[in-house]
């Protein structure tokens, strides 16, 4: 695939304000399966192996820039179109950009994420195969074109221009033959094309679409490639957004089934999320950012992983919401366990219901079962953290860390006030507050004596009945009074 798109600059517009999103976000930046937008095209161009991908930016520039230059470094090229006036006028702006030996330009757009790289080449393709036509462009038929420009042909069956709706008369409008707009041009046919180019039309800009009727107008031949229009879908608006969506996940989660993963109804996963063989991920199961996941694992109903990395055979049970973190190797998180970022478990670890860690690492086979927060801690090995733990880890003004060793085991209801570290197999015992070091091997207790009063329960039940009753006859007699 590489080689058919030699010398082959890619040009993507994505300048335009995308007024029909009704947004402050430029439109390219809208999200679709967890990338935005223009992330698709740019992909697919890199993939498709362009020699260069120049994208024209102007509404939003800097965020779409800054984007682009961190998800894909200095593979990308920026044109800058001033002021948005037409997809001509941004085709041109990138012009000046173009390599020096550029024979071929593919031009798309940055609103359609669907189109992928095995699209992109066989339009150039078209242009190899058909060497004395300067103009190849994809076509499809849909059953509603509202909103597309149509193609037109001649009685031959040649295209002769490409008409915008807005610009059709009512028999143009009734074609059903639309542009999808993927263009393959020669690059002087090009230059020369859009240099053609003027805004007398409905919306008063310069069209791209208008380097289509400029090649029959000197003689040429324009190439239609057909194409499915499930790919060819163009966003403008959110329903356009909803849609394109739902198509580009289901074919995500078809690539992971077909790879070995099950996945039930109603579970998302975004693009750039990586899944192992025989992972099983129940409804409503949410895996976003660079989450990836190792062989064998089970993520269970309602759970949320953003950026997480988990290793094998790792069993994430309902409604666990973990975001940059790494669980190791056969750990067992939730019900209800809550990760925030910079926790990292140990292999064969367990993390249970209602326990909360933040920046703490826990060792290999460590526990923590039961409603804890582990904030700023190091955990080592083999620790048993017990129910109600608190890593009391700020003082209202800065954050100190908790170390517990190798082999602790930490009583339930503790508290270990930070900066704190319990040696290797000391014992915690129930209900401490730990506010000195325990040196390795110790027992630290710190808790006041239990006193039983015998026979004392009985005592203690009948004052508070009379006082209850003595409550309630008081109040009884204020309402009489009334
Ligand atoms: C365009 C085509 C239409 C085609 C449809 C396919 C034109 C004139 N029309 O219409 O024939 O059926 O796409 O989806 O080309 N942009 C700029 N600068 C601008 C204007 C737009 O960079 O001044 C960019 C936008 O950011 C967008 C892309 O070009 O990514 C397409 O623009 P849009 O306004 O969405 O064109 P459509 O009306 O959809
Ligand atoms: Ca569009």
């Amino acid at each position: 695939m590489n080689s058919a798109l030699a010398r082959t600059s890619a040009v993507v517009l994505a300048a335009g304000f995308g007024t029909r999103m009704k947004s402050t976000l430029p439109k390219v930046l809208h999200r679709s399966c967890g990338l935005p937008l223009v992330h698709y095209p740019v992909r697919a161009a890199l993939e498709a192996g362009a020699s260069e991908v120049i994208v024209v930016v102007g509404h939003g520039r800097e965020h779409v820039e800054s984007y682009l230059r961190e998800a894909f470094g200095a593979r990308v090229k920026f044109a800058l179109q001033d002021k948005p006036c037409g997809t001509g006028d941004a085709a041109r702006a990138a012009l000046p950009a173009l390599a020096a030996d550029c024979e071929r330009v593919l031009v798309f757009y940055g609103d359609a994420p669907l189109v992928g790289a095995a699209d992109l080449a066989k339009i150039a393709e078209a242009l190899d195969e058909n060497p004395t036509s300067p103009l190849a462009m994809a076509t499809c038929t849909l059953a509603d074109p509202t909103g597309y420009g149509r193609v037109l042909r001649d009685a031959t069956g040649h295209i002769v221009a490409i008409r915008e709706q807005k610009d059709c008369t009512p028999e143009e409008r009734a074609v059903t033959e639309i542009n999808p707009g993927i263009y393959a041009a020669r690059a002087d046919f090009f230059r020369e094309a859009l240099a053609s180019l003027t805004p007398n039309n409905a919306q008063g800009e310069y069209y791209l679409t208008d380097i289509v009727a400029f090649a029959p107008e000197r003689g040429d031949r324009v190439i239609g490639v057909a194409s499915s229009p499930d790919v060819m879908i163009g966003i403008n608006d959110r329903q356009q957004l909803f849609e394109a969506e739902a198509t580009m996940h289901e074919r995500l989660l078809t690539k992971h089934r077909k790879a070995g993963v099950t996945i039930r109804e109603g579970a998302r996963i975004e693009d750039g999320v990586t899944l192992g063989t025989d992972v099983i991920v129940e409804s409503g199961v949410v895996l976003r950012g660079k989450t990836s996941i190792g062989n064998g694992c089970q993520i269970d109903v309602g759970s949320v992983l953003t950026n997480v990395t988990v290793g094998e055979n790792v069993r994430i049970k309902p409604y666990t919401v973990a975001e940059d973190a790494v669980i190791g190797r056969a750990a067992q998180i939730g019900p209800f366990s809550h990760l925030r970022p910079a926790s990292v478990l140990g292999e064969e670890s367990h993390v249970g219901n209602f326990v909360e860690l933040k920046k703490t690492t826990l060792g290999n086979r460590s526990k923590a079962n039961h409603l804890a927060y582990l904030g700023d801690g190091i955990v080592g090995e083999d620790v048993n953290v017990g129910a109600g733990t608190i890593f009391c880890n700020y003082d209202g003004f800065q954050k100190h860390t908790t170390i517990l060793e190798d082999g602790v085991f930490i009583g339930s209801d503790s508290q270990l006030v930070a900066p704190v570290r319990v040696g290797k197999g000391a014992y915690v015992a129930t209900a401490t507050c730990v506010t000195k070091d325990v040196p390795a091997g110790a027992l630290a207790i710190a808790r006041t004596k239990q006193d039983n009063k015998d026979g004392y329960a009985d005592r203690l039940k009948a004052r508070f009945k009379a006082a209850k009753e003595a409550a309630k006859k008081a109040l009884e007699a204020e309402e009489k009074g009334v």
